[in-house]
């Protein structure tokens, strides 16, 4: 077991360089498994949440080969097993197995999956998309199994732009027989990704990125290659950072306009930054202007930076909001927000945010993966030292996220417990 420890208040200076998307990896490599044969996925952040879905794949009998961020996945041995609760319950992704064995072999058996407890997070809209292709599923306390005789084309409406059922339906979709319409689909990026990659193998699908996407089934899929996106989480959480600390600090390897909601945040706010090509450059500044925030689906406000943002808020001169609008439960970080100092109040989904606030160090716990790293950034301005502990959490989904900080003036540590 390791903690993180941090002494706050250091500028952070240099370049920190963004990875690939955890959201759309957790993604591309169960979707290697729909292809006959060997395919290459590259730009893999290396983050826990990848390892338990090698756990997964190596359990279906494929091989996986890993060379640094570059993984080929050979599904010429698969075998279509039990995919046990240990397993399901490491990562909220392991749900993409269900769509991909379901849509290859018209049979899945898993256990519901993990995830951050952010919520209830139920899987009904996943499992209605795949009942109205055709599919039966039987319940027995966590454990799923799904069947279907045949997979049939239809139109399926979304009751929420969920991106977990788009892009599993997306799946569940590319053998059935005829075209399948997703309407009301999540149009996040990572969803592109994944309609690339799928085509590069031999699928018909359009539309990813609106909300309506389109699916002529096929019959075959042929192994392929394709780069993972860079990460717009981890990148907005490294640019509330820079907005923070920043002393010339870089943020490379982004694509902008996957962070446009941000950016326009910062704008309101007054956050000294300039844009150079898939860079950024962030500096402090000490005049940050209230605002409010609400999550909404992209293009909105990412629910994931709600946590972090809630940090550069209690910065801000005035009395600023964050609502949560996707989940119900984002607020696991604000009462250790409150411990360091922070003036927050909640009302439901609202955090109401009253700065400039000092924050000072203590010992605190990650509560999931976006509190965790919230809390990392408050730690970082807080004055004296932090101590945080579950860190596992923040490990799931930041890769090298000691190091990345620590290589830009961060006096940040691990510490066996
Ligand atoms: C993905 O989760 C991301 N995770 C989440 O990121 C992200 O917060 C979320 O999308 C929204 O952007 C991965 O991609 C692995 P949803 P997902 O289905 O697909 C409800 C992070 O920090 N819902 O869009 O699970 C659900 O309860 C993680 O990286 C149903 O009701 O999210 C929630 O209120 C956290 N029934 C809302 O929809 C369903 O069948 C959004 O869920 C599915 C979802």
């Amino acid at each position: 077991m390791e903690k993180i420890v941090i002494e706050g208040g250091f500028p952070l200076s240099g370049t920190i360089s963004i990875g690939g998307a955890k959201n759309s990896a957790v993604a591309l490599i169960p979707a290697a498994l729909l292809a006959d044969g060997v395919s290459t996925i590259k730009n893999v952040p290396n983050i826990t949440d990848r390892d338990a879905l090698f756990d997964i794949v190596k359990l279906l009998n494929c091989d996986i080969k890993q060379d640094g961020n570059v993984i080929n996945i050979d599904t010429t041995n698969l075998k279509n097993v039990l995919i046990n609760q240990e397993l399901s319950v490491k990562l909220r992704a392991s749900y993409y197995f269900m769509g991909v064995l379901l849509s290859k072999y018209k049979h899945v058996e898993i256990y519901f999956p993990g995830g951050c407890n952010i919520g209830t997070r139920p899987i009904d809209i996943h499992l209605k998309g795949f009942k109205a292709l055709g599919a039966k599923v039987t319940k027995r306390k966590h454990k799923y199994t799904i069947d279907a005789s045949n997979l049939v084309g239809t139109e399926i409406k979304l009751d929420f732009a969920s991106v977990g059922a788009t892009i599993n339906i997306m799946f569940a979709a590319v053998y059935a027989t005829g075209r399948t319409i997703i309407k009301n689909a999540a149009k996040e990026v990572e969803i592109i990704n994944i309609m690339d990659f799928l085509n590069k193998m031999g699928a018909k699908i359009e539309g990813a990125g609106t909300d309506t996407i389109i699916i002529d089934g096929v019959t075959k899929l042929h192994g392929t290659e394709i780069e993972v996106i860079p990460d717009r989480i981890e990148a907005g959480t490294y640019m509330l950072a820079g907005a923070l600390l920043g002393n010339n600090l870089k943020v490379t390897g982004i694509i902008p306009e996957h962070n446009k909601a941000l950016l326009n945040k910062f704008d309101e706010m007054g956050v000294n930054y300039k844009l150079e090509g898939n860079s950024i450059i962030l500096n402090k500044c000490e005049n940050l202007v209230a605002t409010d925030v609400t999550t909404e689906v992209y293009p909105g406000f990412p629910t994931d930076l709600g946590q972090p943002m809630s940090v550069l808020l209690t910065q801000a001169n005035g009395t600023s909001s964050m609502t949560e609008t996707i989940w119900e439960n984002r607020k696991g970080h604000y009462p250790y927000l409150q411990k360091m100092g922070a003036n927050i109040n909640l009302e439901n989904q609202t955090a109401i945010i009253k700065g400039k606030t000092i924050l000072k160090g203590t010992e605190i716990n990650a509560t999931d993966l976006r509190g965790g790293a919230a809390l990392i950034l408050a730690a970082l301005i807080a004055t004296g030292k932090t101590t945080i502990y579950e860190i596992d959490y923040i490990l799931r989904g930041y890769e090298n996220i000691i190091n990345k900080l620590s290589d830009v003036g961060a006096k940040i540590h691990l510490e066996q417990i």
